[in-house]
């Protein structure tokens, strides 16, 4: 947000936040016919797995704030960012749950209160929670940690010097969280209310919908009978981040249905050498490099371990684990000293699968499921420039890894994989592929490029074809402000706001433009916005105390 005027790069990620950007992947609509009718519905008939599965984290990982029994305090406990500049408590008033921010040494703080909405998260491990400002929604900039039973800043908000509260709530977020999401299509972040229809994960993810299996006794997917990719796909779908996940077709983001197989819906991408150098991968991942997984294929899958309706308890869990092992090892197979085994009661996972000291919500696996014979401690050398190789879906198109190298380097701001992205999807745009997802990337890197003569033809074609494509709207409306066309800049700008609100240089390039074009009016509307957006927003500030100052505009401020 530097300078005065109008900004480029609104499209830009500022911020490295990882893999919850994760731009995910695009499911056809559910098989036809049956329809979903909810987990209650499954509780007349299977009431003692209704009740085990109720009680996993799976089952209470989002719902609205409040509902859950849960560990966390609204107790006006205080904490700082790590700047140290704004101070946040978390509080309780009737049923309205909320958390207050207040800058520390200034003489007029910047201060405020938002609500709590909904909550992802079991907090087994931690909790993050969701804003609603007009049905769209926002990561609150607060998260609770169970295992420091504190409140703190959410993951990746560390070390902002202003109240973060922006950050857009993609569907893939809640798809994994939570099910019968109700996104609504063409916008970027607004749901209906409820946003989904059940906290957590429904039984119908894995089973596939109900209605003709409760009527008419019609058989419901058994996950553990279905093909091994299909099977595999149930767990993966939510359990497999990698590197980058791209659809393969446009961007809708409707969950799996139980059945198919991920690798037909998306291409998933890790880094080559990320299996030795770096233990930060996901379950699924992790588990590829274990040698049981390598020797024994097929037949090894979460479900050999994992019942997905219950968790043992933490009394039984060496044992369960244990007699996991026995289907395939015999105790003699271990050659581990008998002392040394006796003294943890042959606990096979203490030794073999041990817990990594990751941070709380980094989605990466707290224990290690590359079941190794001498695990080595975790180290987190980092990632530099590996090849980006497919781990489901391949073989890899053009654009399939153009759009992977393309998610990582804007994630990680990666001037290399960012070239790379720039020449394969040249390629695959040579080849006559043109879904938008592929357009609106290579648009970008023409742009950053100062390449306008490719960047804005590639925007129009996409704005044509989808406009609830915000990158574009925002773009061509800087296109047009700076050829001097306010009229078609503030329509276009109208437009990109209605899809994505907190985008906040688009406002403030709206209101320089409402401004020039007589209209003060709607100019301070909009900055005041932009201002609930985010408070500490200085320009925005400035620009209204001039509009304020003198509503027709004598400079019109705007460089360029
Ligand atoms: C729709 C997404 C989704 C699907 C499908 C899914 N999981 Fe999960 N799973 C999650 C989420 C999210 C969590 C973390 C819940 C939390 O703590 O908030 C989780 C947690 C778990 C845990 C942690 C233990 C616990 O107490 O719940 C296990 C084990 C697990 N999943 C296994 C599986 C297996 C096995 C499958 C496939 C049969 C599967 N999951 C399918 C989303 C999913
Ligand atoms: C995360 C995926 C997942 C979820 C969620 C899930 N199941 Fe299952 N279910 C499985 C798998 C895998 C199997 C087969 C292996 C097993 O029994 O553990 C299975 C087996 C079953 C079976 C047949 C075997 C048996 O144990 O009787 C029933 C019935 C069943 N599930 C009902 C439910 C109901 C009801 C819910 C919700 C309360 C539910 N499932 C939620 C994955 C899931
Ligand atoms: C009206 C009673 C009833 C309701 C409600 C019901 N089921 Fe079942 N379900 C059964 C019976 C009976 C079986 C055993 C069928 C068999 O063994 O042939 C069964 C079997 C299953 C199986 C094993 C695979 C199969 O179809 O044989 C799964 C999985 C399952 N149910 C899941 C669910 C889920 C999920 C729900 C809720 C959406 C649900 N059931 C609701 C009666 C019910
Ligand atoms: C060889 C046995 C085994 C297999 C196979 C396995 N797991 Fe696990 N998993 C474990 C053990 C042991 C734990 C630790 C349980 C504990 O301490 O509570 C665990 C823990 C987890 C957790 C909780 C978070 C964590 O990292 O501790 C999740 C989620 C999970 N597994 C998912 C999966 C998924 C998804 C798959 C399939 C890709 C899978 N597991 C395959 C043994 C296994
Ligand atoms: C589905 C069968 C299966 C299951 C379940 C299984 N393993 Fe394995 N495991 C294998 C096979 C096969 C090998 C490879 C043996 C070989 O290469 O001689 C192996 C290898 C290993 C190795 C040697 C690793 C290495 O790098 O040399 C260890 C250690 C191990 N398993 C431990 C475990 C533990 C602990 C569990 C339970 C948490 C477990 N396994 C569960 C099949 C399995
Ligand atoms: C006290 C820690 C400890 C416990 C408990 C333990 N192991 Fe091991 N295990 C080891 C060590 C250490 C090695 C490697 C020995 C070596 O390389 O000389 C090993 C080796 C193995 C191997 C590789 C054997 C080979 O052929 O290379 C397997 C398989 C294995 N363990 C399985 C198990 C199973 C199954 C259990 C539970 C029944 C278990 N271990 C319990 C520490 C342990
Ligand atoms: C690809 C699926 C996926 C996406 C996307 C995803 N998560 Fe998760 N999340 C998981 C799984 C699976 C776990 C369980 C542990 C693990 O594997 O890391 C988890 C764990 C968590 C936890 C810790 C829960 C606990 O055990 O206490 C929080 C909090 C969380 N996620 C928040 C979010 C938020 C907020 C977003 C979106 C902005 C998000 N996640 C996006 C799958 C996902």
């Amino acid at each position: 947000m530097a300078g005065s005027g109008w900004d480029w790069n609104l499209m830009r990620t500022r911020h490295r936040l990882r893999l919850r950007l994760l731009c995910l992947a695009a499911f056809p609509s559910w098989a036809a016919g049956a329809d979903f009718v909810g987990s209650q519905s499954c509780a007349a008939c299977h009431a003692d797995l209704y009740r085990s599965f109720m009680q996993t984290q799976m089952a209470q990982s989002s719902g609205r704030v409040g509902t859950a029994a849960a560990q966390e305090q609204f107790d006006r406990t205080e904490f700082r960012d790590s700047p140290g500049q704004f101070s946040y408590r978390v509080g309780r008033a009737g049923s309205a749950y909320y958390f207050d921010f207040l800058q520390q040494g200034a003489r007029q703080p910047i201060q405020g209160r938002r609500q709590f909405q909904y909550f992802v998260g079991s907090g087994a491990a931690a909790r993050s929670y969701l804003m609603s400002v007009d049905g769209f929604l926002y990561e609150a900039p607060v998260s609770y940690y169970n295992r420091s039973a504190s409140w703190n800043s959410a993951p990746g908000y560390a070390g902002f010097d202003y109240p973060y509260l922006t950050r857009p709530i993609l569907p893939g977020c809640l798809q994994c969280h939570a099910s019968g999401i109700q996104h609504i299509a063409g916008t970027q972040n607004a749901y209906a209310t409820p946003p989904f229809l059940e906290g957590g994960v429904s039984c119908e993810r894995c089973h596939g919908p109900g209605s003709d299996h409760i009527a008419t006794g019609k058989p419901m997917v058994s996950p553990e009978k279905l093909a091994p990719a299909a099977r595999d796909s149930i767990c993966e779908q939510c359990h497999l981040s990698g590197e980058a996940r791209v659809p393969k077709r446009g961007p809708d983001q409707d969950a799996l249905p139980p059945g198919d197989a991920l690798a037909d819906h998306m291409t998933v991408f890790v880094r080559t050498g990320s299996m030795s150098q770096r233990k930060v991968t996901s379950h699924a991942e992790n588990l590829a490099q274990s040698a049981c997984k390598r020797a024994s294929g097929d037949k090894l899958w979460c479900g050999t371990c994992h019942d997905p309706h219950s968790v043992p308890r933490a009394a039984e869990k060496a044992a369960y684990f244990r007699s996991k092992c026995l289907t395939c090892h015999r105790t003699s197979d271990c050659q581990a000293p008998q002392p040394s085994r006796q003294a943890n009661g042959d606990d096979c996972v203490a030794c073999h699968m041990p817990h990594n000291p990751v941070s709380d919500v980094d989605h990466v696996a707290f224990t290690d499921h590359s079941i190794q014979r001498r695990p080595a401690p975790a180290s987190n050398l980092p990632p530099g420039n590996a090849d980006l190789v497919v781990f489901r879906g391949g073989p890899a198109s053009a654009r399939d890894l153009g759009l992977a190298y393309a998610q990582v380097g804007l994630r990680e701001q990666n001037a290399t994989y960012l070239d790379r992205a720039f020449r394969l999807l040249q390629d695959a745009v040579a080849q006559g592929v043109g879904d938008t997802q592929t357009l609106v990337y290579l648009a970008q890197l023409y742009r950053d490029r100062s390449d306008d003569a490719h960047a804005l033809p590639m925007y129009e074609r996409v704005w044509r074809m989808d406009p609830g494509q915000y990158a574009a709207g925002s773009a061509l409306g800087a296109y047009q402000m700076q050829r001097g066309n306010l009229e078609e800049a503030i329509r276009l700008w109208n437009q990109t706001l209605a899809i994505s609100p907190a985008l906040l240089l688009v406002r403030k390039n709206l209101a320089t433009a409402l401004w020039r074009t007589g209209r003060a009016d709607q100019a301070q509307a909009t900055l005041r916005q932009a201002l609930e957006f985010n408070p500490s927003f200085q320009e925005a500030k400035d620009l209204l105390e001039q509009i304020v100052k003198s509503p027709a505009p004598v400079s019109p401020g705007i460089a360029k």
